[in-house]
């Protein structure tokens, strides 16, 4: 299956849809990951906090897919982020994944209670000068984050990995890096323990589609030009998520499903120190 590409704005490509593995673990992960790579997915999104890179790594070789075709994208945690901590976090990541770079790095959040992530951001510039980091972003910014690093370093991130989905679709905050140049990438774009599946707006273009539920969340985020990453254990599934690219919505679907947006929409919550995005 031939997957769309964005061009960021380095110059590099991106697929338009991406595979999440926050929270596969051990040989869970390496199975689930190798049978994404099998059913065609070419993004990876692993971090030092999902605690499964030697995972990926392992299964990038076991898949026989060639290195150069996949994107692996990991970030860096908010406990790393002077600029030291940031290198030293990045070869680590390297090393746990048995690669010799990576295609895209992160800085994970802001941690603006520590506020060095300009620091961290200064070291991704340098290690994409280097050559071990393909193109460089962030997750979790906004609007004051992206414009301190940019103001500092004169680079713009490529990516913005933020929460999006149907109860939390943050026009603004696509705004601010559509304006920016910055593609949006949504994390936990399925809504994951609050799953939109069955909401009207959903469930009726499903059926209209003839298609699930679950392609017409993806096709929403793709008809908006972001970049969903769902993570799914489930081959079926794995191979259901891709397969969005054969339908498209009408602008009042789109803007009805959007129109779920719910002020306690957010899936984060609680003390983010503890939370293992963080
Ligand atoms: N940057 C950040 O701060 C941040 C935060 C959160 C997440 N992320 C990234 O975003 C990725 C995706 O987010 P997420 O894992 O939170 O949630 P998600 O991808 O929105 O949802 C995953 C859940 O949906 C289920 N699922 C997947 N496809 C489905 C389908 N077609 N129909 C029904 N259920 C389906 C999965 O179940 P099965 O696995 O059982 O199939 C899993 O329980 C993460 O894995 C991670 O890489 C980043």
């Amino acid at each position: 299956m031939e997957i769309p590409h964005y061009t960021l704005n380095d110059g590099h490509e991106l697929p338009a849809i991406g595979f999440g593995t926050a929270g596969l673990r051990g040989d869970d992960a390496v199975t689930a990951v190798t049978s994404a790579l099998e059913n065609g997915y070419r993004l990876i999104d692993t971090a030092v906090n999902y605690q499964n890179e030697t995972e990926v790594g392992e299964a990038i070789r076991r898949s026989g897919v060639p290195r150069e075709e996949i994107a692996v994208c990991s970030k860096i945690p908010g406990r790393h982020h002077g600029y030291d901590d940031a290198i030293r976090s990045t070869r680590e990541s390297l090393e746990r994944l048995g690669l010799d770079h990576l295609d895209l790095h992160l800085i994970h959040w802001p941690n603006p209670g520590r506020d060095r992530y300009h620091e961290a951001w200064r070291a991704l510039v340098d290690l994409q000068k280097e050559g071990l980091v393909r193109s460089v972003g962030v997750s979790n910014f906004t609007h004051d984050h992206l414009r301190r690093v940019i103001d500092e370093t004169g680079v713009t991130p490529a990516v913005n990995q933020i929460e999006l989905h149907p109860y939390f679709p943050q026009p603004e905050m696509q705004q601010v890096d559509d304006d920016l140049g910055v593609i949006t990438e949504s994390w936990s774009p399925l809504g994951k323990r609050q799953a939109p599946f069955t909401e009207p707006p959903v469930a009726e273009a499903a059926e209209r589609h003839g298609v699930t539920s679950g392609q017409v969340l993806l096709r929403w985020h793709l008809q908006q030009g972001n970049l969903p990453i769902p993570k799914s254990a489930t081959p079926s599934r794995q191979r259901e998520n891709l397969d969005v690219f054969g339908f498209e919505l009408t602008d009042d679907e789109v803007a009805a499903i959007s129109g779920l947006a719910r002020v306690d929409g957010r899936l984060f919550g609680g003390d983010p120190d503890t939370h293992e995005e963080m």
